[in-house]
């Protein structure tokens, strides 16, 4: 184990590229040398150009949309990693698809962020290191060592700074209390909630808001914006409940469909993302705020790398 201590490689896959450029920026190490193309057919063709034999890998890749494509893209780069002889591989995914379906919360449905999980392992990974996973539990679908990191530092300092007035935090559904709470807590500002009911995969039916958002700032905060109808319908109500500028904050930018559209009608003041998945959409970077976690990982891979604790970083 000696040797690990000397050898960190960083690698990406395709859809983190970006990222993994910041992230050996902040680590100081050269970005490890990988192709990820494809065979004529289409089939994921990898090729490791550097030495990793006795390394402390990290392979950085988000599974969003082609999510299939890449998470296929980083079992095969774990895969070729283990039988290139790297000592030890860590599965770092900012974004972890496939989060969403992580229970059976109807008869005859697969639990896919645990086949997920499974996949993973049995392509050869050692650790994983993740951020703000949609369900915190999807830790426990890995029998291996896991950090889960939160983007809420990144987001704080930024929120401190705008130091807006009258703020409250506002949870857009039941589910994302905690994330909420724990906004407010750090900005020390009240907690409201949209109580919601969702009436299919896609259309989602707004009810009322426990707390008082009347005359208040609102600060919307969210693991992700997929189709935006959950911030969206959530900015409505609070609009008609008195609610003043709505700012938004979200770790992950899926951002499909129509997303796009939907936030400029919905008038936020401001969006706040991070680049846990890379934004591509022109006119989406005109009026959304990407805030980088690269130092966040960086940091987090070096004290990994150096069996140093990360839980200050979980705060
Ligand atoms: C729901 O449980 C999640 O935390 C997000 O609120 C949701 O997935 C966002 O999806 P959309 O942007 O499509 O409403």
């Amino acid at each position: 184990m000696i040797g690990l201590r000397n050898r960190l490689q960083v690698f990406s896959g395709n859809a983190s590229r970006d990222l993994g450029r910041k992230v050996c920026a902040k680590l100081g190490v050269k970005v490890g040398d990988i192709s990820v193309s494809r065979f004529p057919d289409g089939e994921i063709d990898v090729k490791i150009n550097d030495d990793v034999r006795g390394a402390d890998v990290f392979v950085i890749q988000s599974t969003f949309t082609p999510t299939n494509e890449n998470l296929m893209e980083l079992l095969i780069i774990i895969d070729c990693l283990r039988r290139a002889s790297a000592e030890r591989i860590t599965a770092v995914l900012p974004y972890f698809g496939y989060a969403r379906q992580d229970r059976k919360a109807e008869g005859r449905v697969p639990i896919t962020a645990k086949l997920v999980a499974n996949l993973i392992k049995t392509a050869g990974v050692d650790r994983v290191l993740t951020i703000d996973l949609h369900a915190a539990q999807i830790q426990g679908f890995f029998d291996i060592p896991l950090d889960h990191l939160y983007a809420a530092p990144v987001m704080i300092d930024y929120l401190k700074r705008l130091n807006i007035p009258n703020l409250v935090v506002v949870s857009p559904d039941v589910g994302g209390i905690k994330m909420a709470r724990s906004y407010a807590k750090k900005l020390n500002v009240d907690l409201a909630v949209v109580d919601k009911r969702r009436i299919g995969s896609k259309q989602t039916e707004v009810m009322h808001i426990i707390g008082n958002v009347n005359g208040k700032n609102v600060l919307l905060v969210d693991d992700m914006i997929s189709t935006a109808t959950t911030l969206s319908e959530a900015a409505q109500v609070l609009r008609e409940k008195g609610a003043k500028n709505i700012y938004v904050c979200a770790t992950h930018a899926i951002l499909c469909a129509n997303a796009v559209e939907k936030i400029t009608r919905a008038r936020f003041k401001e969006v706040i993302l991070t680049d846990t998945i890379p934004l591509h959409n022109s006119k989406a970077k005109q009026f959304i705020k990407i805030l980088s976690i690269a130092d966040l990982l960086g940091e987090t891979i070096r004290r990994i790398h150096n069996s140093e604790s990360v839980s200050s970083l979980f705060i």
